[in-house]
């Protein structure tokens, strides 16, 4: 068994760090105050080769392996999961899947410029009424010729009043349920789709966007299918096979920069005359939370190293997500618990990791689905 990261998992991992630590930590207060991320940003990602990595290079990647995807998301995450977020939706919930399940022209005609950030992508699944249910969409597809005219509404989609490209499910036939759900890839611009900020104000991830759209009698050629007709539940499934790993990476950065301030804030404050990290009940606190982010990051890199042994990951996937975003959740909790009245106030960055984290326990699949799809997969189905 071999721990060590290869020399280019090592460079990928080295140009991540150097764009988080440098053009992401120092705004990510402002960002936050200010409820977006700026354009700019987003393009470098582009021009750094983020937003392809995993593509093969005839659609502008650079073919990155699944262990390298999750390195990178773990940098960004160590500093912000807003943009974190944003680039997990559109590499690996959009790019991914269309790589995936596009025809030629498709993927020829969206891949390049998802890759350069020319476009980004969002991913709509979550409606009003199915959220954990992903199956029970109430969206339409009604086949009329040559066409589907999509009618519904879909909440929390993320990068979705930004994004120029979507992938979009609903149901062709709500009697067959998800045997019925089709997956459409479609670019917003066109007549039907409407759109709008979600309303109220997030807990955390105050930097990304979070639209609510709606398709009003849109009508989106047959060619705008991704996979046949009835397999859209198995897209979205597969696609979140891929997202679920990106949000495990970046609750693992998470949990990496609550571990990291911890110490720092253990090493220099000091009460009843001492550093605070002379205190055996500070010292127990920090410990298990280095223990945690270890483990995370094993089941992290197992479900990235799988995938790259080109073997079907979905529980292992599920595990790492499970486990390392409840990890994040408790050291965020005990890092602002740690620096006391500073973790209370965003002059410290924990306040911010501690209002993000709840994000990531939820979107995706939540920690009870990602407990479903373990314990399903390890009884099986009844015959
Ligand atoms: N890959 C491919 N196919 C899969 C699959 C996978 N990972 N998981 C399931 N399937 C297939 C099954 O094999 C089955 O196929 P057959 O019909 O051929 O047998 C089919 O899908 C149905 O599977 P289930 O019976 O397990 O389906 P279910 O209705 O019981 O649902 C679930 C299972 C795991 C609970 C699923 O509904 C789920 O993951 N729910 C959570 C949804 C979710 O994560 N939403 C977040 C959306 S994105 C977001 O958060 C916001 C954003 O902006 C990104």
């Amino acid at each position: 068994m071999n721990f060590a990261l290869t020399d280019s998992q090592q460079k990928i991992q080295h140009r991540a760090r150097d764009f988080a630590q440098t053009r992401v930590a120092p705004i990510a207060r402002e960002m936050d105050e200010r409820g977006a991320m700026p354009l700019e940003l987003v393009r470098e990602m582009g021009v750094l080769g983020f937003l392809g990595g995993p593509l093969p290079s005839e659609y502008g990647g650079e073919g990155w392996d699944a262990v390298s995807l999750a390195l990178c998301y773990e940098e960004l995450g160590r500093v912000d999961s807003s943009v974190r977020g944003l680039m997990t939706v559109h590499t690996s919930l959009v790019s991914q899947c269309i790589l995936k399940w596009g025809t030629a022209e498709q993927k020829q005609k969206f891949l390049p410029k998802l890759a350069r950030g020319e476009w980004l992508g969002c991913y709509a699944l979550t409606e009003p009424n199915a959220g954990s249910d992903a199956a029970s969409m109430e969206t339409t597809a009604t086949q009329d010729d040559d066409e589907f005219v999509l009618n519904g509404e879909k909440i929390w989609i993320t990068n979705g009043n930004i994004a120029d490209v979507a992938i979009v499910f609903a149901n062709s036939n709500r009697a067959l349920k998800h045997k019925g759900i089709c997956a459409f890839l479609i670019e917003t611009n066109l007549k039907g789709f409407a759109r709008e900020k979600m309303r109220g104000q997030e807990l955390g991830h105050r930097a990304s966007d979070h639209a609510h759209i709606r398709f009003e009698n849109m009508r989106v050629p047959k060619t705008a299918l991704l996979g046949n007709v009835g397999e859209g539940f198995k897209v979205a499934m597969s696609a979140l096979d891929h997202g679920r790993l990106g949000v495990a990476a970046g609750a693992l950065g998470v949990a990496q920069a609550c571990l990291d301030a911890s110490v720092e804030f253990a090493r220099t404050r000091r009460q009843f005359g001492q550093r605070i990290g002379d205190f055996e009940m500070i010292q127990s606190v920090i410990a298990n939370m280095a223990a945690d982010v270890d483990a995370a990051r094993m089941l992290v890199y197992r479900a990235a190293w799988l995938k790259d042994e080109g073997q079907r990951a979905t529980r292992e996937t599920s595990i790492a997500k499970l486990f390392a975003t409840e990890a994040a959740v408790r050291a965020a909790s005990e890092a602002v618990l740690l620096h006391g009245g500073r973790g209370y106030s965003n002059e410290y960055p924990v306040e911010r990791y501690y209002r993000d984290i709840k994000g990531l326990q939820i979107y995706e699949g939540t920690s009870h689905i990602q407990r479903i799809v373990i314990a399903r997969d390890l009884i099986g189905k009844e015959m």
